[in-house]
């Protein structure tokens, strides 16, 4: 199964396994990271599953909606690397992305 590295708030890494057919907030949530609130359950809405990706993964990631960009500008904590997690699916490709959790907004 690909693997997913996640880093919490605390910049501690976990190494998490995922089946298919997940989202990346979906994976993270599951592996019971609860910093991750993902309010809305993944309907683009919210912004509280923002996440930063490494850079080195940046062109296999799906583009990016104007819905997701217009609700990544309500954080404090946009940059370069951030994505709404919800909006990634977690494929194959992705296999060692490592993803930081976003400070809170
Ligand atoms: S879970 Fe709400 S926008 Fe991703």
């Amino acid at each position: 199964m690909p693997k997913l590295v996640v880093v919490n708030r605390a910049g501690e890494e976990t190494t998490v396994e995922a089946g298919e057919g997940l989202s990346v907030m979906e994976v993270i949530r599951d592996n019971g990271f609860d910093e991750l609130l993902a309010l809305c359950g993944g309907c683009c809405s919210c912004a509280t599953c923002h996440i930063h990706v490494d850079p080195a993964f940046a062109d296999k990631l799906p583009e990016m909606t104007e819905d997701e960009d217009d609700l990544l500008d309500s954080s404090d904590h946009r940059n370069e690397t951030s994505r709404l997690s919800c909006q990634v699916p977690f494929t194959a490709e992705l296999d060692g992305m490592k993803v930081t959790i976003a400070e809170e907004d």
